[in-house]
């Protein structure tokens, strides 16, 4: 990929050299001979360096300046500019332009510069990309949920994006808590400030202090240096604290402090430091139930939970299963460049049915090994891995052993249809029955026997 240089220049000499030079060392190069020359152009194409000498009839160095950083905000400028007008070129660099160059020109330095500014551009988009991507996955629309008990959950995370009030999120493992508090601080007014994440529950007591409120050099063995804690680190942002039901006490009660008083004492420091940010705590605790143990303090859990966000079990809202099957397959589709993109009825079925005791991340985990393991484009029960009893759900008659078995005896049926993909008589000599007792048993069991697929929408 070339360089993309417009040279903005009204001395047809000078232009047409250095143009010339620029283009023996591999840039791709277009001319402008004066100011408005060089606004069309850059209407008209997107440049990764300008070249801009500041007096130019039409419109000068400052008006296509200007118009280029309206325009394109992203082009890298470089002011070219004469003895007497170095002041403007000052001006320039506070309206956008990258830095000047004096005439008269050494070439070698200016291409030297415009490899410079093209990288920084690059690594710009890249950040850029980055952030987008980044912000997709966490944006409130990549949360995939149309039960009510969901619907109420975006409610609230829309009304508390706006404010700066703490919210603690709860659920059982793998419901989604992380995603929710990311996507409040991505919705919030906060967004371009950090969003820092902390386990409290991974951090040994000893340390938590220091992690979260920062130390002083020689405040402890060990602190070698001053050290700014998260606090800090996430000012005017969100603070997302994980596991918060697995905080020491001893902690709590610094904590407590800090968010009455709004503000932090660092370890060994007589000074304290305010403090702006959003706390989110997550748990998958009962935290009414270790406050009654005493494990957790009262007056912290009502700081906290300004605002509570419960994340329903996904047993609790199977309705959501098939959407979330379709997202997560389409994502490791595209991440392992395969294209298995329907999934089998029966499968679909038992996905649907299953307990899911390790909620959506389990879920997402299921679907990604069965995307390794599908052969094919269609995934099959065979594929997915959780065939067991505790996938036969029976909403009736849950205790019913006669039920119990008949769904047994007919998931495993069509497991093994599957694994002989469809083929009825090597199923039979797989399962040691014949064949007429097979199609008995498909018959009676409701089995599809020419079993249909799921398309991915
Ligand atoms: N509603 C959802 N739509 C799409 N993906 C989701 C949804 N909820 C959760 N996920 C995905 O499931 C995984 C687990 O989510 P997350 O880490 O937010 O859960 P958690 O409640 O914090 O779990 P844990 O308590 O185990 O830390 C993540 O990969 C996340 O992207
Ligand atoms: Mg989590």
């Amino acid at each position: 990929m070339k360089i993309r240089v417009l040279i903005a220049d009204d001395e047809q000499t000078f232009r047409e050299t250095f143009s010339r030079v620029l283009m023996e060392e591999g840039f791709e190069v277009t001319e402008a001979c004066d100011g408005l020359q060089a606004i069309d152009a850059i209407r008209k194409d997107p440049y990764d360096v300008v070249i801009l000498d500041i007096q130019m009839p039409g419109a000068d160095g400052i008006k296509v300046l200007r118009e280029t950083m309206s325009l394109r905000p992203d082009t890298r400028v470089i002011m070219v500019t004469a003895f007497g007008t170095v002041e403007m070129a000052v001006e320039a660099i506070k309206l956008g332009a990258s830095e000047y160059v004096m005439k008269p020109i050494i070439f070698d330095d200016v291409i030297l510069k415009i490899q410079q500014q093209w990288r920084y551009r690059q690594l710009q988009q890249e950040n850029t990309e980055l952030k987008t991507q980044l912000d997709g996955q966490f944006n409130i629309d990549s949360i995939i949920g149309e039960a009510q008990s969901m619907k109420h959950v975006f409610e609230t995370i829309y009304k508390v994006s706006g404010t700066k009030s703490n919210v603690l999120v709860t659920g059982e493992s793998g419901t989604g808590k992380e995603m929710v508090a990311r996507a409040i601080h991505t919705t919030s007014p906060a967004s371009s400030s950090r969003f820092i994440a902390i386990n409290c529950g991974a951090i040994p007591e000893g340390l938590i202090e220091s992690e979260l409120f920062g130390h002083l050099k020689g405040s402890f063995t060990g602190a070698h240096v001053d050290k700014k804690g998260l606090f800090q680190a996430a000012e005017n942002g969100t603070l997302f604290l994980d596991e918060i039901g697995h905080m020491p006490l001893s902690c709590q009660v610094k904590l407590l402090r800090a968010v009455e008083e709004r503000e932090i004492w660092p370890v060994g420091s007589t000074q304290p430091i305010e403090i702006n940010l959003r706390l989110i705590a997550a748990t998958n605790k009962r935290l009414l139930e270790e406050i009654k143990e005493e494990r957790f303090r009262e007056d912290l859990y009502y700081r906290l939970n300004v605002v509570g966000i419960h994340l329903p079990p996904l047993r609790e809202r199977r309705e959501d299963i098939p959407k979330l099957i379709h997202f997560f397959m389409t994502k490791y589709n595209s991440e392992m460049g395969k294209e298995c993109v329907h999934i089998n009825e029966d499968a679909m079925q038992v996905l649907i049915n299953y307990e899911w005791r390790g909620n959506i991340r389990e879920l997402q985990n299921v679907i990604e090994r069965a995307i390794i393991f599908a052969e094919g484009d269609t995934i099959k029960v065979s594929d997915i891995g959780i065939f067991n009893a505790a996938a036969i759900k029976n909403d009736n008659d849950e205790y019913d052993l006669h039920n119990a078995m008949r769904n047994y005896e007919r998931q495993y049926i069509i497991h093994v249809l599957d694994k002989c993909d469809g083929n009825k008589s090597l199923a039979a000599k797989s399962l040691g029955v014949g064949l007429s007792s097979l199609y008995r048993k498909i018959d009676e069991l409701e089995i599809n026997g020419n079993r249909k697929v799921t398309n991915l929408a």
